[in-house]
This record gives C-alpha cells, sequence and structure tokens, in this order.
C-alpha cells in the first residue's frame, strides 16, 4: 500500500494514534523500534500537556528516549500489571500473532507487553502478511547456542547468529545474551512453534508473540486502521 511520505510517515500516523489512547494515571509500556518511538514521543508531548502517566520501558533505547521526551518511568521490577503497551512488529498476520525482535529487545517486551490490560500493535503496512513468514529471534544464554542451534535444527529450523551491525562480534542483548535468527519458512501453527521453542533449555525468550495483542493500529494513506 502506498503511503504519503514513505514508511516512516505510517509509522508515526500509528504510533500517534496509539498514544492518544492513553489516559490519566495510565501505566505505560514503551515499546521498542522505529514505530514504538513516535508513540513514546507523542506521549512525551501529551506530559508536557499536563497528562500524568508513568512508563515502563522494554530497552534501553526506549528508556533513553523516554528520558529525553520527558515521559517518568517506573522500573519493571516495580509493576506487576499495566494499562496499556504500546509496541511495534516485525510482521503480524490476519489472526493477530506477531513476530518481535527486529531490534534484540523480544524478552522484555514480552513481559510487559503480556502484562498489560490493553496491548496495541502499532506497525505500517509492510509488516501484514496472512501468515508468518520471516525468521523468529531467539534469545538465548551465551553457552547454550550449540545446543539450542541443534534443537532448532530439530525443530526443522534453521538458525543464525545474529551479528552486530558495523562491528565485529554478534549482537549483545541488554540481558547479556546472544540472538539466533531461526527460520521456518512460513509458520503454520505459531502457537504449537511457540510452545516448542520456549521449551528448549537456554531459551530465555523468542519473538513469537501469540494470543498477546488486543489490537493492531496500521498506518494508511490518510489515516489509521484499527484491527481487533
Ligand atoms: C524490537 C521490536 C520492534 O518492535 C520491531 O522490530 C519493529 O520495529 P520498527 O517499528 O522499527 O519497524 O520487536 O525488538
Amino acid at each position: 500500500m502506498k503511503t504519503p511520505g514513505g514508511p516512516d510517515a505510517a509509522k508515526r500516523r500509528a504510533g500517534e494514534h496509539a498514544a492518544a489512547l492513553v489516559t490519566d494515571g495510565d501505566t505505560v509500556g514503551l515499546g521498542t523500534g522505529s514505530t514504538a518511538a513516535h508513540a513514546i514521543r507523542a506521549l512525551g508531548r501529551a506530559v508536557d500537556d499536563g497528562l500524568d502517566v508513568r512508563g515502563v520501558a522494554t530497552s534501553y533505547a526506549s528508556r533513553d528516549l523516554a528520558r529525553e521526551v520527558g515521559v517518568p518511568l517506573v522500573g519493571l521490577d516495580a509493576i506487576e500489571t499495566l494499562d496499556i503497551a504500546i509496541d511495534g512488529a516485525d510482521q503480524v498476520s490476519d489472526d493477530l500473532a506477531l513476530i518481535k525482535g527486529g531490534g534484540a529487545a523480544h524478552a522484555r517486551e514480552k513481559i510487559v507487553d503480556a502484562a498489560a490490560e490493553r496491548f496495541v500493535v502499532v506497525a505500517d503496512p509492510t509488516k501484514e502478511t496472512p501468515e508468518l513468514d520471516r525468521s523468529v529471534p531467539v534469545e538465548l544464554l551465551p553457552d547454550a547456542r550449540a545446543t539450542v542451534e541443534r534443537a532448532v535444527r530439530e525443530l526443522d529450523g534453521t538458525p543464525t547468529l545474529r551479528a552486530a551491525e558495523g562491528k565485529d562480534g554478534p549482537v549483545v542483548t541488554d540481558n547479556g545474551n546472544l540472538v539466533l535468527d531461526c527460520a521456518f519458512g512460513t509458520i503454520s501453527n505459531p502457537g504449537a512453534l511457540a510452545t516448542d521453542l520456549a521449551t528448549i533449555p537456554g531459551v530465555v525468550a523468542h519473538g513469537l508473540f501469540v494470543g498477546l495483542a488486543d489490537e493492531v493500529h496500521v498506518g494508511t494513506d490518510d489515516g489509521v486502521t484499527v484491527r481487533e
């Protein structure tokens, strides 16, 4: 779908639309990535205008942005539930299953998004797909690399260690772990694969988010489409 202003304009529309759902007194999950960043900036402007919220960051990047734009923060370890979480996705299927973790933040994102009363996904149209078919990011303890790779192959997946951009060595997550991007082709049963990946010893979190999203706000040519 053509989006005037390009993908970033669509991301901005989606992020700002979702930020407008936040109400006074809310505890808000602050997602990671360029689309969620638009929501965080919009929240910063709303705080300037008097909105009373506290944010829970899903990564160092979202924490730093929230500080920069003036969204008050509370630690993930200090909360049990959130009113709303706003987060991006790498793919969104017709039945609202997600692949996340393009920014290697999916472990904390899953805790925050799952703890929210309302989990709102923000996306541009390039993220929409009938069925998930991107590689699934899998965060793992560094010492478990060989055993997790073997287990992924036994699930007919092809694991690739994620390399750090612009420098030697692998990506290291905010939690000090590695990421394997695991290709499975078209994922016809995301729920079953999610369970299989979660039960591999050494896996900290994988990027399949199944049954978590309440709604998806997709930036379009002239506004935002909401899917529930
Ligand atoms: C980070 C994520 C992001 O939400 C996902 O990669 C989408 O990013 P963007 O909005 O920049 O396209 O899951 O771990």
